[in-house]
């Protein structure tokens, strides 16, 4: 029986790419936007769902229940990937785009995951990929958010996989969680970015600091792999029904450089080379 997959974040980018890689693997895809007239309509196998992360709580209950019923009562994979971000100062972060940050990036996510669990845990093979971020290891300066909210998913993630590994309930089966942290990909993710309000502001010291690391990521997404690359990875993770906890995906320079750097650098050392590539 072909799988049956949620998917967030399927108007664009990494989510438009997984939905094509994955219905052409055989999948039944329920992919969601903000925005109906977003989503693909020429796709045999997918299913569009409108969802908002930073709508309410009873919005996005019903948004999932009415896919899940769509759906017949089951997924077999469910894919966080719907993302955005705010470029700016941490300190001068307005309150609601910081708490929108959470709720679109972590809170989002894991409410969407606590609603199907149920459903994943009635068969074996039950998966849950959260796509969130290479920054959640090697935080963004100007992303401070972003970065902290991608972390809170992944760290969330990872005390999942050792709760999945505890007895349940006869009849239930444990749900895999893979976290998949692409570094840069070239998609329009800079585009849709919501930025401070003094960006533009030719007197500000720091704004200068903000525009210099701004265009240092447009650089650097720019030449990025394709959406596809992602896309390819999470396929094989769906597919295949085996993977690490973690996935890096990105050019080798992010993906095996940054794990690398990560892993072995002393702070002070690591922080200095992410700055440094980020213009500042
Ligand atoms: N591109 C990169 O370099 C990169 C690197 C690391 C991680 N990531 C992560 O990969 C994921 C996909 O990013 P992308 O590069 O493919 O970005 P993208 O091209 O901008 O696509 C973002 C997707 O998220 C959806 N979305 C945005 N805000 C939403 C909200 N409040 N509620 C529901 N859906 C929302 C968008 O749908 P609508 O706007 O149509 O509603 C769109 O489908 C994100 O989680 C991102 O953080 C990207």
């Amino acid at each position: 029986m072909s799988k049956r997959v949620f998917l967030t974040g399927a108007s664009a980018g990494i989510g438009l790419a997984t939905v094509r890689a994955l219905t052409a693997a055989g999948c039944q895809v329920w992919g969601t936007a903000r925005d109906l007239n977003r989503l693909p309509v020429d796709v045999p196998g997918f299913h569009p769902a409108a969802l908002d992360l930073n709508g309410d709580d009873r919005a996005l209950e019903a948004a999932f229940a009415g896919a899940l019923q769509e759906a017949g009562g089951r997924f077999d994979v469910i894919v966080n990937n719907a993302g955005g971000a705010w470029f700016g100062p941490g300190a001068e972060m307005p309150p609601e785009e910081l708490r929108g940050q959470f709720e679109m990036l972590a809170l989002g996510p894991i409410r969407l995951v606590q609603l199907a669990i149920p459903s994943l845990r009635m068969q074996p093979g039950g998966l849950v990929i959260n796509v969130t971020s290479l920054a959640a290891r090697l935080p963004l300066p100007f992303g401070s958010g972003y970065s902290a909210a991608k972390a809170a998913l992944s760290v969330w993630t990872a005390a999942m996989q050792m709760e999945e590994t505890a007895p349940l309930p006869a009849g239930q089966h444990p749900v895999r969680f893979v976290d998949v942290q692409p570094g840069d990909i070239n998609t329009g993710f800079n585009r849709a970015m919501a930025f401070w309000s003094k960006t533009e502001d030719a007197d500000d010291p720091l704004a200068e600091a903000v525009r210099r690391s701004l265009a240092a990521s447009d650089r650097s997404l720019a030449g990025a792999p394709p959406p596809e690359r992602v896309a390819k990875a999470i396929r094989q993770v769906v597919m295949d029904g085996s993977s690490g906890p973690l996935l890096t995906v990105g050019n080798a320079w992010q993906a095996l450089g940054g794990s690398l750097a990560y892993r072995f650098l002393p702070r002070r050392l690591l922080l200095w080379t992410v700055r440094k590539n980020c213009g500042i």
